[in-house]
């Protein structure tokens, strides 16, 4: 009797495929060769193990060695008892589809892709999620059994289960002040205003992109963009820190006056040490301060649950990362 397998490789057969064509398979090849017509047990599963290769998952980008997105996942895998591979892979720049196309003809089951590929990603994936549709950017990449590519952006959603579930932070009602409208910032944009916050608005250095960022959006909620020094004496409780300045040490030129009395302010960056935004709003005044971690984590459990079908527990992995840093 054979066992048909649709796929093209026994990598890609369904796992109790394999399990039966060896159950019945081997203990016939024995009883033929060797007339001893049983297999043990521990036999039997070291035997199928051997066969079974894990699903590979993979973030790309360049530079991609600082990633902590392995670690991540292979700490979800464990917990959750997943069989699967995840690696860091170094992508020249101008090889980016190339290296996709490689990717998933290999039997890859899906990507994170991180800087500077995620509007590349965009483009290149078949079909795409709302959220991702609207963040112009994708962050995740699930292979599909008939050769199509599924985009995912799971930012917006990490950096809100982070603020809701972990830090106990109601977004809905609350004035919320977002600085920056480069990628980072448009990527967490449509899950924020689905919270129903009272206001959103959009700050960056060149005020044009957070106006046009905030266009795009107000059949989603209420949104507007402008200049910093447009922002007048509004004040907010909760500012969210989407520039790049505190990777080169800076702060953006928010006046202290945008702080409110319990105001939480929240870095989408993180370190060892706090940012140098998350020093600047403790000295003015912040009731709290946190950094992108957790929104690290989430966005890869969110990314692992789309491949997966399975939520890992974050809290002991962002532990485990916060004592690497
Ligand atoms: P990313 O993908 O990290 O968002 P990006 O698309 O280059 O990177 O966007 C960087 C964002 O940080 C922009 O909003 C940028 O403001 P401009 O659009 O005016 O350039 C913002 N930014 C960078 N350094 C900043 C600084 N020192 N102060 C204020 N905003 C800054």
């Amino acid at each position: 009797m054979a066992v048909a397998c649709a796929h093209s490789t026994w990598a890609s057969c369904p796992a109790y495929v394999l399990h039966i064509s060896l159950a019945i398979s081997i203990p016939i090849l024995r009883a033929f060769y060797y007339h001893v017509p049983y297999i043990t047990l521990p036999e039997f599963y070291l035997t199928a193990m051997a066969y079974i290769k894990p699903d590979h998952y993979a973030v790309i980008g360049n530079p991609v060695a600082h990633s902590k997105s392995p670690q991540i996942h292979a700490l979800f895998a464990q917990q959750t008892h997943q069989q699967l591979v995840y690696t860091a892979n170094l992508v020249v720049l101008d090889q980016f589809e190339h290296a996709l196309q490689t990717f998933a003809e290999n039997g890859g089951k899906g990507l994170n892709i991180t800087v500077p590929f995620k509007h590349a990603a965009w483009q290149w994936v078949t079909q795409r999620s709302p959220r991702a549709e609207r963040a112009g950017a994708v962050n995740t990449i699930l292979f599909r059994p008939d050769s199509t590519s599924y985009g995912d952006n799971t930012d917006g959603t990490g950096l809100v289960r982070d603020l809701k579930h972990n830090q106990g932070v109601t977004i809905r009602g609350q004035r919320v002040l977002l600085l920056g409208a480069g990628g980072a910032a448009r990527g967490v944009l449509m899950p924020l205003l689905e919270e129903q916050p009272a206001h959103l608005v959009i700050v960056n250095r060149t005020a044009d992109k957070a106006v046009a960022l905030a266009k795009d959006l107000t059949d989603v909620g209420t949104v507007t963009g402008c200049a910093y020094q447009d922002l007048g004496a509004e004040s907010f409780d909760i500012i969210i820190n989407g520039t790049s300045a505190s990777l080169k040490g800076e702060v953006p030129a928010l006046s202290a006056s945008a702080i409110a009395k319990e105001c939480l302010c929240y870095d989408m960056m993180y370190g060892a040490t706090p940012t140098t935004f998350m020093q600047w709003a403790q000295q003015h005044g912040a009731q709290r301060t946190l950094d992108g971690l957790g929104m690290l984590v989430e966005q890869a459990a969110e990314s692992f649950f789309l491949w997966r079908s399975v939520r890992p527990e974050t809290a002991s992995v962002i532990s485990a990362i916060r004592a690497q840093l």
